[in-house]
């Protein structure tokens, strides 16, 4: 059985997101998309709210699982039994990161691979920090998020409008 893990902030999950799962399930036996706890963000859900997020959003599928996991990726995959780890790679500048976190998680764990999968160029450009500098300014971002998610977005970063 082949199994991954997707790991991220996920603040909040948008419809890049979900078009990379929709990409790597068919690839996998099992995809679990987990909500880093200890990453150095300031959120603007807790870890909680975007697992609740994640999960209502996601398609519901048995081979998608969605949790959180605090500590190193690696780790968690270790006690998971998970045998690679998920990213999206959506421009050149995400290819630096990517490669050192990729190579460093090797070092650290060799027998677990990382699988990059490119979004589709829609989603290619936009980030959660950017969606949340739109809402919080009044902008459009429904072409970027779920509906569910959207709404959320709205409620926390301006209130009462
Ligand atoms: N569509 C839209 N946006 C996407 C995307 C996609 N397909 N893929 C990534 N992004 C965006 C995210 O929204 C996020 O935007 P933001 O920076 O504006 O919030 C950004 O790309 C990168 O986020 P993410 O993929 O969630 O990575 P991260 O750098 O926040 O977290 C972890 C990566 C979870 C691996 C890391 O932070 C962590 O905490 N790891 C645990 C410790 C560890 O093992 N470290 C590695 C040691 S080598």
């Amino acid at each position: 059985m082949v199994s991954a893990l997707y790991p991220g902030s996920f603040d909040p999950v948008t419809r890049g997101h979900l078009d990379l799962v929709e990409r790597a399930l068919p690839l996998f036996d099992h995809l679990t998309v987990a909500v880093a706890r200890n990453g150095s963000k300031t959120p603007t859900f807790s870890v909680d709210e975007r697992v609740e997020l994640l999960r209502e959003v996601l398609p519901k599928d048995s081979r998608l699982s969605v949790t959180s996991f605090g500590g190193l990726v690696v780790d968690f995959c270790r006690a998971q039994k998970i045998g690679a780890v998920l990213r999206g790679i959506r421009t050149v500048s995400d290819f630096e990161y990517e490669y050192q976190m990729a190579l460093t998680n090797r070092h650290l764990a060799p027998g677990i691979e990382t699988v990059f999968v490119m979004p589709s160029v829609q989603f290619s450009y936009v980030s959660s920090s950017l969606i949340r500098e739109i809402v919080r300014n009044g902008g459009d971002v429904s072409s970027f998020l779920p509906p569910p998610v959207e709404q959320r977005l709205r409620e926390r970063l301006r209130p009462g409008r």
